[in-house]
């Protein structure tokens, strides 16, 4: 039992090259507006930040504001990519106090902001890698994000593209890493097994993965964590960590209640997803019987369908949002499943190879 509560996610924190730039990505690509920023203008003498959020995802994206800080060494290291993934709770300085005691490493201890909206508390601990995890607690506080940001004016216009919040995310790491990562995370935060996959369920001609997904007890927090198997050629899991550096965050699910709105907005404003093969679709009823959805759109769309004994679920990758392979996002639509699309590996893979393949590395 903890002594605190985790009540979902709370924000991702990307360290960027360019945060304006990105932000403005972000805007016009996902449809996230941002609502806060610090930087020089607000006293912040080392870094610039601002936050994009659409209903309950939110993004702090930060830049370095000179050459020798960690944020830079971050980026010179991985690219851009997540540094950290806050958690919303009801006691930070408890969160990250049981969290010590259970063997975690402090990257910052619990400290107080305030300003005149009222009050945080937000401690750090280390996750893997160089990633991190923030444990966020808010008291009467009623700014747009934390103390010690501006409400970020702007005049943009454009329509969100009806993401609603994070449905999991999901961490990268070498070969024989994944149980001692699962291990940290049930033993710090006491979180469970959620869902398995091993290399015989998830495994193409050429490649391989393992997956197991923990959960915080009331499972608003689902973080796959994936390791490499051996294949015939190099796994996509290889590739990110050979990119990345390291281990690190492979991809965000955001969810969306409807799934084909959502990917038309995104793909009309430039957002690339993976291709999914024709074939796909030639035994898609066969498969996961009747759904909602129509056919013909789905498969113009590219969406991936998966079924389980509780329902279905809808979901589409988008190819890395950088230079480097690494960061994705996923898009996708719960209608009673409640699985991670174990259907859809086989191809999802097929289609993560050809990219690996016209980039080289494969
Ligand atoms: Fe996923």
């Amino acid at each position: 039992m903890n002594s605190y509560k985790i009540d979902g996610f709370d924000y991702c924190e990307l360290y960027v090259s360019n945060a304006k730039q990105a932000a403005h990505f972000y805007h016009s690509t996902f449809g996230f507006y941002p609502i806060a920023y610090c930087g020089l203008e607000t006293g912040s003498r080392d870094r610039v930040s601002y936050v994009l959020k659409q209903n309950q995802i939110k993004f702090l994206l930060t830049s370095p504001l000179n050459n020798n800080s960690e944020i830079s060494k971050h980026i010179y290291n991985h690219g851009d990519g997540v540094k950290d993934v806050s958690f919303t709770v009801n006691d930070a300085e408890a969160a990250w106090k049981e969290s010590i005691e259970r063997g975690a490493e402090s990257v910052r201890k619990p400290h107080l902001l305030s300003d005149e909206k009222g009050e945080a508390i937000i401690a750090t601990i280390k996750a893997f890698g160089d990633t991190s995890h923030t444990f966020v607690q808010r008291n009467n506080y009623n700014g747009v994000f934390l103390p010690g940001y501006d409400v970020f004016e702007n005049n943009l216009t454009g329509d969100p593209s009806g993401l609603i919040h994070i449905d999991h995310i999901v961490g990268n790491q070498p070969n024989g890493e994944m149980q001692t990562v699962c291990n940290f995370y049930e033993k710090v935060f006491g979180w469970h097994r959620f869902w398995t996959v091993d290399d015989k369920d998830i495994s193409t001609e050429f490649s391989a993965l393992r997956s197991i997904v923990m959960a915080n007890d009331n499972e608003k927090i689902k973080m796959p964590i994936n390791e490499p198997a051996d294949g015939l050629r190099k796994s996509q899991i290889q590739e990110f960590i050979d990119y990345y550096n390291s281990p690190g965050i492979q991809h965000i699910a955001m969810t969306t209640k409807d799934i084909i709105n959502t990917v038309s907005k995104l793909r009309d404003k430039g957002v690339q997803f993976l291709e999914t093969p024709k074939t796909y679709y030639e035994s898609l009823t066969e498969r996961i019987g009747e759904i909602d959805e129509d056919l013909d759109q789905i498969e113009d769309l590219g969406i991936l369908v998966d079924k389980d004994e509780k329902g279905y679920m809808l979901q589409i990758f988008t190819k890395p949002i950088q230079d480097r392979p690494t960061l994705f996002y996923e898009i996708i639509q719960r209608k009673g499943s409640n699985s991670f699309g174990k259907g859809n590996f086989k191809a999802l893979f097929e289609s993560i190879e050809n990219e690996q393949k016209i980039r080289g590395n494969l």
